[in-house]
């Protein structure tokens, strides 16, 4: 059917009249405004409000007289002037905006057309959540993340088959599940955000979320969890996030978890994985981040990870067995890092492994193919030589190559580099030679150069450096060129210096 543009105007106005309670005829000028707002509606988001506290009057513009769509935080639909949205979170900084306190009133149930509410960071303390929630069927974005509520999770919110963002983020870990059963009914789920929740006692949850086929993230962190069934197959491979850090886990890392092909950012810090890092085929070029720090893994990642677009490694510290000659040996082989590893690492940008008793053997003349911005090889086998390959690595803000076994020269270049970082250990090495007269930093830096052999005068510094260890060197001089010559800057922000053990 083609329509002329009268005709379409006609039935456009129609279906709009026939879908309102409340109108008046006139649309002649924007005086005589005709209210969008439907008066039930309206009613209710009144009887809301009587039960919110509000100390700093976020909900002013809620008043009888205007149109409830102009309120604050409401969002109608333009054409059936239905509300659609509540948007009254007070995520952010105001320093003007309390959260809002109080109860939530079931008269949300007369919003028949609600598809969206967000209270997070508001403070309900002490109150369950509502069990009516669960029968805002339409709703397809809930957010109570941090609004203070404790107590068990009302099953209802499994009849909200529509949803399909639920943040239910707590800080204080007074909200708890028993059984997560009633979740398998939120099938068009996709973002899931249950950190913090307790949900110790659930021994089911791995399957049950299993099924939630549309899943692309998950969080949960801090939720007490020591346990994974094993799983016959893993049914939800869109996941993309997987944030499983500060639980209890404590047996070998879990095989299935390499069969989610999508995934994009596993976090599983904080744990007490043990035993080795699974050596298997890893098939997902997806993975951007990965977190294992924090764990009891006792070997390096398997070759094929490093065949992926990492952005960020966090291996932490991979303890060895001390004492044990063949393991110790068995670690360093397995341990040797060499450019073929990096070679398809273009992105990455943080690199945080130390710690590990890791080996890297490059090339002088390596040229990397990264631009790192955090580097942290601590305890690493590095030297002895200085890392050449740092001379490209210009967006530098924070390096650590503590005790790594550098017996060498600090390069003019690297002095260069340093004007950036906000920290910079060198610490445990025998650096030897001296450094510049002048240590000019841009921004607020620890810098630390204890341990080592260096020699000559104390430097002047800049007086953004707030941490300056070079103690156990062999400087000499006097002390006034650093104390009492700050270069530029009024007043030094210097509250740590050590000096211990030179020649001064
Ligand atoms: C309704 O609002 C949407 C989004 O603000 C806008 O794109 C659309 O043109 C509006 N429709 C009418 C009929 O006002
Ligand atoms: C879902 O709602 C129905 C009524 O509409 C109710 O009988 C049932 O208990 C609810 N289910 C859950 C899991 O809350
Ligand atoms: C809930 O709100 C918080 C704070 O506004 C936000 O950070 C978070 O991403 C939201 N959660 C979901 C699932 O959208
Ligand atoms: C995976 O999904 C299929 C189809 O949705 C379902 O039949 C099967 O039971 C699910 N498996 C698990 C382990 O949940
Ligand atoms: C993981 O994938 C492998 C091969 O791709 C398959 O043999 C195995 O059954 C899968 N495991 C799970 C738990 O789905
Ligand atoms: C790593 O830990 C596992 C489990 O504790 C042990 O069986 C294995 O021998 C260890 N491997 C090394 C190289 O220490
Ligand atoms: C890991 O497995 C590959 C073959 O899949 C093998 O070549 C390699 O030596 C193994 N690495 C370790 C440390 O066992
Ligand atoms: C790097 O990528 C190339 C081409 O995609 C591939 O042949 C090679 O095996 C990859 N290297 C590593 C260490 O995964
Ligand atoms: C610097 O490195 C030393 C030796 O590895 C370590 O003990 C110290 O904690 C590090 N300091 C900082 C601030 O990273
Ligand atoms: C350090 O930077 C200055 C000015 O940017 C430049 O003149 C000098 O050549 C650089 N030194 C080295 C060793 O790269
Ligand atoms: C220190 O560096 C700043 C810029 O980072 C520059 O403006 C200033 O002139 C430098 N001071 C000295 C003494 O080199
Ligand atoms: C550093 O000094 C120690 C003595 O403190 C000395 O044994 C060592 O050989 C020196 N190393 C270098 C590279 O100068």
């Amino acid at each position: 059917m083609v329509l002329s543009q009268n005709q379409t105007i006609i039935l456009f106005l129609a279906i709009y009249l026939s879908t309102k309670l409340t109108v008046s005829a006139s649309f002649a000028n924007g005086e005589d405004y005709e209210e969008l707002c439907h008066e039930r509606e309206k009613e209710a988001l009144l009887s809301f409000k009587q039960d919110l506290i509000d100390p700093s009057n976020r909900l002013l513009s809620w008043v009888a007289k205007e149109d409830c769509c102009k309120w604050a935080g409401i969002v109608c639909n333009n054409v059936t002037g239905h509300v659609t949205e509540l948007r009254l979170s007070n995520a952010g900084n105001h320093d003007d905006r309390t959260p809002l306190k109080g109860k939530l009133n079931p008269s949300l149930l007369s919003l028949k057309h609600l598809s969206y509410l967000d209270l997070s960071n508001n403070d309900f303390a002490g109150i369950q959540i509502p069990s009516f929630i669960g029968s805002l069927v339409g709703l397809r974005y809930l957010n109570f993340t941090e609004t203070g509520f404790s107590g068990m999770i009302p099953h209802q919110l499994g009849n909200l088959s529509s949803l399909r963002h639920l943040g239910l983020r707590s800080l204080d870990g007074f909200i708890y599940a028993r059984n997560l059963r009633w979740i398998s009914g939120l099938y068009s789920l996709e973002h899931l955000d249950m950190s913090g929740v307790n949900l110790g006692e659930v021994s089911d949850w791995f399957l049950t979320f299993n099924k939630l086929s549309s899943l692309s993230e998950l969080r949960l962190s801090f939720c007490g969890l020591d346990y994974i069934q094993r799983p016959s197959s893993v049914n939800f491979t869109s996941l993309s996030v997987l944030d499983l850090s500060f639980n209890r886990f404590e047996y070998s890392l879990l095989n299935w978890i390499f069969n989610l092909t999508s995934l994009f950012h596993l976090d599983l810090n904080r744990n007490s994985f043990i035993g080795p890092f699974p050596n298997i085929s890893w098939s997902s070029t997806s993975l951007r981040s990965l977190d294992v720090s924090n764990n009891y893994l006792n070997s390096t990642i398997p070759d094929s990870l490093y065949g992926s677009s990492l952005e960020n490694l966090n291996l932490g510290k991979i303890p060895s067995a001390v004492g044990n000659l063949c393991s110790l040996e068995a670690i360093f082989m397995a341990g040797v890092v060499s450019e073929v590893h990096f070679a398809n690492l273009t992105n990455l940008n943080r690199f945080f492994a130390s710690g590990n008793a890791l080996i890297l053997r490059v090339d002088q003349d390596w040229i990397p193919p990264f631009r790192l911005v955090f580097l942290e090889l601590g305890s690493w086998k590095l030297g002895p030589l200085f890392p050449m390959w740092l001379h490209s690595q210009i967006d530098l803000i924070s390096i650590d190559l503590s005790n790594t076994g550098i017996s060498d020269a600090i390069p003019g270049w690297f002095w260069n580099l340093s004007s950036q970082f906000m920290k910079m250990n060198l610490s445990h090495n025998q650096l030897f030679g001296e450094i510049p007269r002048l240590l000019n930093v841009s921004r607020e830096s620890r810098i630390y150069l204890g341990f080592n052999n260096l020699t000559g005068l104390l430097p002047r510094i800049s007086s953004t450096i707030t941490v300056m260890d070079l103690s156990n060197n062999f400087f000499s001089g006097e002390l006034s060129g650093l104390l009492c010559h700050p270069i530029y800057g009024v007043q030094s922000s210097l509250n740590v210096l050590l000096l211990g053990a030179n020649l001064l």
